[in-house]
């Protein structure tokens, strides 16, 4: 399959079965915007979900905030983000379009009309709007780049509030947004991103054991969201590449239809964030060891994840196309505890009421399992376990009249059909609930 196809087949996916629609669509849409539609709500709380699990809900030394995207400009002047936020922007000086000049093969000839392009120029890539009805530049707030500077500014309050021990850490899912030159390759590079970072605070001299764990622990999260450990690669960013904040970053990067490209990072801030904010506020962000009596500006260790960019991983790794009975189909090869849906119930035929009844008890036992059970009474079952496919559900449950006990030795059991390979089993309902529970760990 073509890299170029393959991705024109996720797209294609994406909005046929309610993942991904383009933003604003019907007005033409708005250039690095994305919605979330039915499907790829559950698939993006699942990310979300599994991410809390991991990095703050299974551990005692992690705490959560939920900060605002409108902050006070000074937070982005101490950061550097307004001095130093930016990409190289030209201008083709036929046609006026203009490129991000790092992308370009050729940084002098325009890639659209062949036309002669301008000087370099820095451009930032935070959004302004203005705060309050003045719409002078005292009113000017951006809205945040990286949901990184909510939480350096909730970190005295967490530890005023929860007086942690170091190490700890903070950690928040939220959004930021960019307004990148060239938004591009569906939703890889966005102009409106959700983001899942942890702040985590550390004695200076603790720094590279704390780098090494939440690397581990980055490997672990893209094992359980299924994704394949030969598609992720680590890069050590070379010096000229790494952020004005950071001193060592590796790149977790993932194999793309469009290339390796990069998936999440992992930095070491050190206490350039602590320390720009003490100083651009006045107040003293140092932490006080309660043993040594000591008092110092800890450490940043960093895990940065872009859900949208952890989305397009797990669906360009889980298209598949077979044939199956003579027929060529599509599926999703989601691990079950990040499909959207884990299974679907179907009675063999929607107008026998004693089917649909038994159909409708089965269902309600899997969703104390879990809620994600759908109900598909629609066309043939043929047509339901395309449609299921599609959307990456492990399992299809039918009901059908040996269900009911028309063979008496056949009662109370269902046909488990599995998505992978379309095998069919005849199972009593205990044995696929047991099943069930057992696939989403
Ligand atoms: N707080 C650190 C930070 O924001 P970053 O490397 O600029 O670092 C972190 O971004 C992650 O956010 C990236 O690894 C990627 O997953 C995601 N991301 C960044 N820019 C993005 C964009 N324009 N569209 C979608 N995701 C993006």
């Amino acid at each position: 399959m073509a890299d170029q196809t393959l991705m024109e087949k996720i797209v294609s996916l994406a909005k046929r079965r309610g993942f991904v629609f383009p933003g604003s669509e019907i007005y033409g849409g708005l250039a690095g915007t994305y919605d979330y539609g039915p499907m790829g709500v559950l698939l993006k709380e699942n990310i979300e979900r599994l991410w809390l699990a991991q990095f703050r809900d299974s551990r005692d030394d992690m705490y959560g905030v939920d900060a605002t995207i409108l902050m006070n400009p000074k937070i982005w002047e101490a950061s550097g983000h307004v001095a130093g936020f930016s990409d190289p922007l030209v201008e083709c000086e036929k046609c006026k379009r203009r490129f991000r000049a790092d992308h370009l093969d050729d940084p002098k000839t325009c890639p659209e009309c062949g036309g002669k392009l301008g000087e370099a120029k820095q451009f930032n890539m935070m959004f302004k709007t203005h705060a309050g009805a003045a719409e002078d530049e005292s009113a000017t707030v951006y809205l945040r780049p990286e949901t990184a500077g909510g939480i350096f500014m909730n970190y005295k309050n967490v530890v005023d509030s929860a007086h942690p021990k170091l190490p700890f850490g903070i950690a928040q899912i939220g959004k930021a947004f960019r307004n990148e030159i060239a938004p591009r390759d569906f939703i890889f590079r966005l102009r409106e991103l959700s983001q899942m970072e942890v702040e985590y605070f550390v004695k200076p001299a603790e720094w590279e054991a704390a780098f090494e764990m939440w690397r581990s622990v980055m490997h672990a999260y893209a094992d359980v969201i299924g994704l394949p450990k030969d598609s992720v690669h680590e890069l050590e960013v070379p010096d000229e590449d790494r952020a004005h904040y950071s001193k060592r970053t590796i790149d977790f990067e993932f194999d793309y239809p469009f290339g390796r490209k990069e998936l999440w990072g992992l930095a070491y801030r050190t206490d350039f964030d602590l320390k720009a904010h003490q100083t651009g506020s006045g107040v003293s962000l140092e932490y006080l060891d309660e043993e040594t009596k000591e008092k110092f500006v800890p450490h940043v260790i960093e895990p940065s994840l872009g859900v949208d960019r952890t989305v397009l991983a797990i669906l360009s790794s889980a298209y598949r196309e077979d044939t199956l009975g003579g027929e060529t189909r599509t599926y999703l090869a989601l691990a079950p505890k990040i499909a959207p849906v884990k299974a679907m119930v179907s009675p063999l035929l929607k107008n026998k009421p004693e089917l649909v009844a038994k159909a409708r008890e089965v269902r309600e036992a899997l969703r104390k399992v879990h809620p994600a059970i759908a109900w598909d009474d629609n066309g043939n079952i043929g047509k339901r376990y395309r449609r299921q496919d599609e959307i990456g559900t492990p399992f299809c449950i039918t009901i059908d009249f040996d269900t009911l006990g028309e063979k008496p030795e056949l009662k109370d059991t269902v046909t488990l059909r599995h998505r992978d390979t379309g095998e069919q089993e005849r199972l009593s309902v205990e044995d696929v609930t047991a099943r069930l529970r057992e696939a989403l760990g």
